[in-house]
């Protein structure tokens, strides 16, 4: 399979009044051409942080990306300037960003929304881009385009804007479409719609999807892989059934107590009790360790290595290291 996208040992801090945010704390991975990856996390974990480097979207100050490197097929995306970088968004990656009330602007219609991306970065006529736009409405399941073209955001439901927004996000026909959050402003039902919609996308136009989610019934549906955030870290990544059925990180199996299945369709992460580490001094052992049951002395002094399960399935936890596994068979014989 080809790998399109490479995030490696991602480091993104914040300076605020308080001190220096370590937002996003040595992130990697990577993306396949035509899957779907599923980032999931506690709020506050770095999903959108993780997502928003990748579009070099940080906003310096506060944010600065401290260390490591985005690969985007042969392209170092930390070394392009911001002129390379307007020529990347939007044409060959684009976002659904999470917050829904920016997505679209309220003062101009849909029609002029859907076509200024591609009059910016195509080489094409008005008649052309016209025909484009109604084609994109017609993919994202608009009826009667034409009319609708000429209408402003306020004139569709919220369901419908989603589907715009969508609509918009691919008109310029990207590779990699990065999703933060694209369902949680939508009910149950809308919410179902516009997951089918992403798998009719994916589909048809072969595109790649970054998929950010609280929500594991979004993640059954439509991910091929999924990773697991946790206070700046990814902590546990894998296909999805190895996550669903045999995940491996106390964190995982926390968030997945209450989703014990994979057809389960609403099922809302599990909270855990107690509340994520501090992030202004992050503890330098296994974040997890305050509220995680299976604790033992070395995971507050010392991250754990990741070790690799399978050739997809990989976490960041003690209890892989070949002497605590004696130590439990030793413990549960006594
Ligand atoms: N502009 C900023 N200034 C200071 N801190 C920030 C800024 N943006 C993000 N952070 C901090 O970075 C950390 C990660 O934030 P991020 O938005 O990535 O979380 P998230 O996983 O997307 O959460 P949610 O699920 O709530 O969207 C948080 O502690 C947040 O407070
Ligand atoms: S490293 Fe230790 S504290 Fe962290 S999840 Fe594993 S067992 Fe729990
Ligand atoms: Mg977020």
């Amino acid at each position: 399979m080809e790998k399109i996208l490479e995030v490696k040992d991602l480091h993104v801090h914040f300076s605020t009044y308080g001190g220096i945010v370590q937002a996003v704390r040595g992130v990697s991975f990577h993306l396949y051409k035509g899957e779907t990856l599923a980032i999931v996390g506690e709020s506050g974990c770095g999903k959108s942080v993780t997502s928003n480097a990748i579009m070099k979207l940080i906003p310096s100050p506060p944010g600065r990306l401290v260390r490591g490197k985005i690969q985007f097929h042969d392209k170092q995306l930390t070394e392009l300037s911001e002129k390379e970088m307007r020529s990347i968004r939007g044409v060959d990656i684009s976002m659904i960003f999470q917050d829904p009330m920016t997505a679209l602007n309220p003062t101009l219609t849909i029609g002029t929304q859907l076509m200024e991306g591609l009059k910016q970065h195509k080489k094409i006529s008005s008649l052309e881009a016209r025909e484009k736009a109604l084609e994109m409405l017609e993919l994202v399941g608009i009826p009667n385009p034409d009319e609708r073209l000429k209408q402003y955001p306020h004139q569709f439901s919220g369901g419908m804007r989603q589907r715009i927004v969508i609509a918009i996000a691919l008109i310029c026909e990207p590779e990699l479409l990065i999703a933060d959050e694209p369902t949680t402003a939508l009910d149950v039902t809308i919410q179902a719609q516009i997951l089918e919609l992403f798998e009719k996308i994916q589909r048809e136009t072969g595109v790649s999807i970054i998929l950010i989610t609280h929500d594991l019934g979004v993640v059954a549906k439509v991910a091929d892989r999924v990773a697991v955030m946790y206070a700046g870290k990814l902590i546990e990544e894998g296909d999805k059934r190895e996550i669903f059925y045999h995940p491996q990180h106390p964190y995982t199996k926390g968030l997945l107590k209450s989703v014990p299945r994979l057809d389960a369709t609403e099922a809302e992460l599990t909270p855990i009790d107690g509340t994520p580490p501090d992030l202004f001094s992050p503890p330098k052992g296994c974040p997890f360790a305050p509220r995680c049951p299976m604790a033992m002395e070395v995971c507050l002094r010392k991250y754990p290595k990741t070790k690799s399960l399978t050739t997809t399935h990989k976490v960041d936890c003690w209890l892989q290291d070949k002497r605590a596994k004696k130590l439990l068979a030793s413990s549960s014989r006594k």
